[in-house]
């Protein structure tokens, strides 16, 4: 006989109900606007899809129906600066945060655009191949790690480092970062691997050994091919006169729009150092809870920009905790907080997780559904628990640095584990009323997404809560 297990919902329920009058389906945030898609007609987003990123229309939509006149953002998840970029163009002083270099590399290279000589691009992008051809050898080079040992087919990895090899000996720094980025905005296309989510995927064909049902990602692009169209598309793209492109935004408004600021590093470190009351408006959206590991899916753009094994395992463990290979960071963030002379706040932020009922709910059944077996990996609950714990800290100091009356918009999804549902929502709302912001909405996207695959065998689909949260300062 089956054996039945128990499952307590009252905490999440309750927690439910008390946010219940403020949550609201909003038809004005479509999936689309959400989601990276809607930028697909924007020059430079168009250049490198960031799939985790939210669309500009989205920041424009909340800025516009929320503030009355701009003053300073903040985005402390900044991926490829989304935030940052729409805040400037409607006249916001823009700071972000970010940990992965690949966004940093391409907020830098969306700088370099700035003030580009585009008539000198246009002429390096023209005599492109007579250059590598020239070229019989290279003194810069792909280094792979194990995850990404013979991604490329050989003679792809040979111009691969020809052209890193061009692009070091050009001396106008802003021409080489567009023509680095041209290379780096291919990569996927022109190896054997799929981005996955929880790892690249492989191509059969590719020298591997690989077990189980063999993939075949479709037509693997030459280098040639791929990096000239995405120099045509660069070149057309910045000398077309686009009503919404970004360069309008650089070159009629001159120097009107301030620069953006983005800091590199981890915003549970970055966050503590910020003033108080600064910001007028957050808009970010952190990782999900959903085991997605940037630094697996992003492996191929981290060895092309010249980081090496220890550098990307240091990095997968600075992540905001989301797989299940994340070690808890609790030392780490005691030791942080006492070196900035404020334990307190670390007492404090600890209260409120452990005073948390859904909290304690999800991470006693989870545990429990472990010990049962029902869990595709042991360490989900190490992971869950993790996970907000870190986002308490960074909702702590986002309440803290948000003016009176300002306001932190999320966008973020519930989760689903051993068929349990997971209230990331609600919990996260908890936590920030308790650290000074209202919970004015909590905006349902009008149609939720299914459960993972994995899951749905055993459990059936069912619609899990995607949101925008709207939370404003006291
Ligand atoms: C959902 S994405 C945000 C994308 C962004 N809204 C955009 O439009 O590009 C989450 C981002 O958080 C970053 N991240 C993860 N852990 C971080 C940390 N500890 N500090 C700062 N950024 C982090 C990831 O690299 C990723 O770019």
């Amino acid at each position: 006989m089956e054996e039945v297990t128990f499952i307590s919902t009252l905490k999440r329920d309750k927690l439910l109900e008390k946010y219940s009058r403020r949550l609201e389906t909003n038809n004005s945030l479509s999936r689309k606007l959400v989601s990276f898609q809607a930028n697909k007609e924007i020059p430079i987003y168009r250049w490198f899809k960031y799939k985790e990123g939210f669309s500009s229309s989205l920041v424009k939509y909340f800025l516009s129906e929320y503030s009355s006149k701009p003053g300073k953002i903040l985005d402390p998840f900044a991926g490829v600066g989304t935030t940052l970029f729409a805040g400037q163009e409607m006249g916001w002083q823009s700071y972000g945060i970010e940990l992965l270099p690949v966004g940093a590399f391409v907020i830098q290279t969306r700088e370099a655009i700035n003030g580009i000589d585009k008539e000198a691009l246009s002429k390096y992008i023209k005599n492109i191949w007579i250059d590598l051809n020239k070229l019989d050898t290279y003194n810069t080079h792909i280094n792979h790690i194990s995850i990404t040992k013979d991604a490329f087919p050989d003679d792809t990895e040979l111009f691969l480092n020809k052209y890193l090899t061009f692009c070091s000996s050009l001396k106008d720094k802003k021409i080489q970062t567009i023509l680095r980025f041209a290379a780096f905005a291919v990569l996927e296309g022109i190896s054997y691997t799929r981005k996955d989510g929880q790892y690249l995927r492989w191509d059969y064909r590719s020298k591997r050994e690989l077990s189980g049902k063999p993939f075949n990602k479709g037509r693997i692009l030459t280098f040639k091919e791929a990096l000239n169209h995405k120099l045509n598309q660069i070149v057309s793209d910045l000398s077309a006169n686009k009503t919404h492109s970004l360069f309008d935004s650089f070159e009629s408004n001159g120097h009107k729009n301030f620069p953006v600021n983005i800091i590199h590093g981890s915003c549970l470190e970055e966050l503590p150092k910020l003033e108080d009351n600064y910001f007028d408006f957050i808009i970010t959206s952190p990782p999900y809870c959903n085991r997605y590991d940037y630094t697996r899916t992003y492996a191929l753009e981290l060895i092309y920009l010249g980081y090496d094994h220890e550098f990307v395992r240091n990095l997968r463990q600075t992540m905001l905790s989301c797989t299940v290979e994340n070690k808890e960071k609790i030392d780490y963030l005691n030791q942080l907080y006492v070196s900035i002379q404020r334990p307190g706040t670390f007492e404090k932020v600890l209260n409120i997780y452990n005073n948390s009922a859904a909290m304690s709910e999800v991470n006693s059944v989870l545990d429990e559904l472990n010990k049962l077996g029902k869990l595709n990996n042991n360490n989900i609950p190490r992971m869950v628990k993790n996970y907000f714990l870190e986002l308490c800290f960074v909702t702590f100091e986002m309440a803290r640095i948000t003016k009176s009356g300002g306001y932190c918009v999320m966008v973020n999804d519930n989760v689903s584990y051993g068929g349990e549902e997971i209230p990331v929502d609600l919990i996260l709302s908890e936590f920030a009323e308790n650290f000074g912001f209202n919970i004015n909405k909590i905006f349902i996207l009008p149609k939720g997404k299914g459960n993972s695959s994995q899951q749905m065998g055993n459990y059936g689909r069912t619609e899990i809560r995607k949101c925008v949260y709207l939370w404003q300062k006291r």
